[in-house]
């Protein structure tokens, strides 16, 4: 029997931040790890979701291939033979299928979808691209027969949909689609029963982003490593007085510790109990500073030593296994829908 698969994919429409290191890049690496051997792994760059908002085009396809080479800085395996790189628009079938799966998707479900009117509500013009985003992102999965699709609670919503369609395809046609894992079942695979969400340095109950024009709240990871430590030095507190493990009443002072657990890869609750009851909120900061520095400077080496090239022919040659792997799931579907001959 071929492997299950596991299948992730991490959007290139801006550059990268710890939070996004700390948070998804290092989680997906770590998952790569514990099931090697046993799974297929697909790691994709979903180029097409990258202008859903609007982004600059023309770094698009630098970022694309950056963002790859971050993976494989942060970790990644690359020689791993049933590890799969490749970027959504090389292959054509995820267009192809959303088109397919557009028609079955009801408008009323998608316009349930919260990150749709998050983000519908920041625009002006908005496109149905934005709209669409969530039955892609059904593509994306569905093509490959993907069980495990580790994400971020935001994704849980897009999650079911890809299950609803799957199902209701699968009702009205036979077997078409391998249906992925509730969501229940994907929080045990991934072992992630409190998803980690880092903060803004500057206003730590948001959540650390490149949209929020919060440049010294945010520590991105081509940061010079001494800047980023002053960010650290500067990262907004509380007049509590001590030091509590506490995101409701304590964030700034809770999204330092995080930071600090995730960089030693020790458990929050540790890092925590260490610096429970301290008053010196400079103290901390300056040891957590210093974490970010070595760790920017370490990873930021790691990066420079990235072989483009061995990527590239890696990136190339499993574009080429998975556009057989997604022609051959779309053509199954054309032929359930009545596009292609029985
Ligand atoms: N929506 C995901 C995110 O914002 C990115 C994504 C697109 C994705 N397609 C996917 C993730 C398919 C997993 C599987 O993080």
């Amino acid at each position: 029997m071929s492997k299950q698969v596991i299948l992730t994919g991490l959007r290139a429409n801006s550059e990268f931040h710890i939070g996004n290191y700390l948070g998804a890049i290092l989680p997906m690496v770590e998952l790569q790890k514990t099931h090697a051997g046993k799974y297929q792994v697909n790691m994709f760059v979903p180029d097409l979701h990258s202008f859903t908002t609007p982004i600059e085009h023309g770094k698009l396809y630098q970022q694309t291939l950056e963002n790859l080479k971050i993976f494989v800085a942060a970790g990644l395996d690359i020689s791993d033979s049933d590890t799969y790189i490749y970027r959504q628009s090389y292959i054509p079938a995820h267009s192809e299928l959303t088109w397919i799966l557009d028609c079955f998707a009801y408008f009323g479900e998608a316009n349930r979808m919260i990150e749709f009117k998050e983000k519908a509500d920041k625009q002006d013009n908005v496109s149905i691209g934005l709209f669409n985003y969530p039955v892609l992102m059904a593509a994306d999965i569905l093509l490959y027969g993907a069980k495990w699709v580790p994400l971020g609670d935001d994704q849980k919503q897009h999650m079911e949909l890809t299950r609803d369609l799957s199902l209701r395809m699968n009702n009205k046609f036979g077997e078409v689609f391998v249906v992925p894992e509730e969501w229940k079942e994907q929080l045990k695979f991934a072992k992630r029963d409190n998803g980690v969400r880092i903060r803004s340095l500057r206003n730590p109950d948001k959540k650390m982003s490149k949209s929020v024009s919060d440049p010294s709240g945010t520590i991105l990871l081509s940061d010079v490593p001494e800047k980023a430590a002053k960010k650290i030095m500067g990262a907004e507190t509380d007049s509590v007085g001590a030091i509590h493990l506490d995101f409701e009443k304590q964030p700034g002072v809770s999204n330092l510790l995080q930071i600090s657990a995730l960089l030693d890869q020790e458990p929050l609750d540790k890092v925590a109990n260490e610096w429970d009851g301290k008053t010196s909120y400079g103290d901390l900061k300056k040891h957590v500073a210093r974490q970010v520095e070595d760790f920017l400077k370490a990873f930021q080496s790691s990066l420079s030593k990235v072989n483009e090239k061995d990527l590239m022919t890696k990136l190339v040659s499993d574009e080429k296994a998975m556009n057989k792997v997604a022609n051959e799931t779309l053509l199954e579907v054309q032929k359930a829908v009545g596009l292609r001959p029985q």
